[in-house]
């Protein structure tokens, strides 16, 4: 008897860990779906990006930026907060907010120039309609 309510408990296990298992499978595919295969960077714009803006809402950025804007995660977004934060950032390189102009007071060669702002805001905005339009 005492045997026969191990096997079964062991069983019970089994099929429950087995069932775990396929319920990961089914969130892992989901969040598959969910990477916005949209989000496409050239290497132009991740030039400038790695210059003048990574190194606050990059991997290793700075806790505030990040909240706010973090560039890791866009790919992981959906179409609908992809846009919005495409469209935040050709906001903030056209009116010059971003980077923050204290710190491009202390770290010149971070500056964008007139090229880096063109090469980032006609990404983010056609990006954008890119986007919309599917
Ligand atoms: C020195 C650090 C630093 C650099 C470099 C920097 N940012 Fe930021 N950024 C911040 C901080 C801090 C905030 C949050 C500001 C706030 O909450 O007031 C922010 C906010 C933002 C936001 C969010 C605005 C909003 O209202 O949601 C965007 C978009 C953004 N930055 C884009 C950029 C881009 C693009 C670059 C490069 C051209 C860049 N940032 C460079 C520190 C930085």
């Amino acid at each position: 008897m005492k045997n026969l309510i191990i096997t079964t408990a062991t069983a019970i296990t089994f099929v429950f860990i087995m069932g775990c298992s396929v319920n990961s499978k089914v969130t892992s595919t989901e969040t598959v779906q969910n990477l916005n295969e949209n989000f496409k960077v050239p290497q132009d714009v991740k030039n400038v990006l790695d210059n003048s803006c990574l190194q606050c809402h990059g991997a290793d950025g700075k806790f505030k930026a990040k909240l706010k804007f973090n560039f890791e995660n866009m790919a992981e977004m959906d179409n609908t907060k992809l846009i919005s934060k495409l469209s935040k950032i050709d906001d903030v390189v056209s009116e010059g907010s971003m980077p923050p102009k204290k710190y491009v007071k202390k770290n010149p060669s971070h500056a964008l120039t007139k090229a880096d702002k063109k090469i980032i805001t006609d990404w983010a905005s056609s990006l954008a309609e890119e986007i919309i339009k599917r």
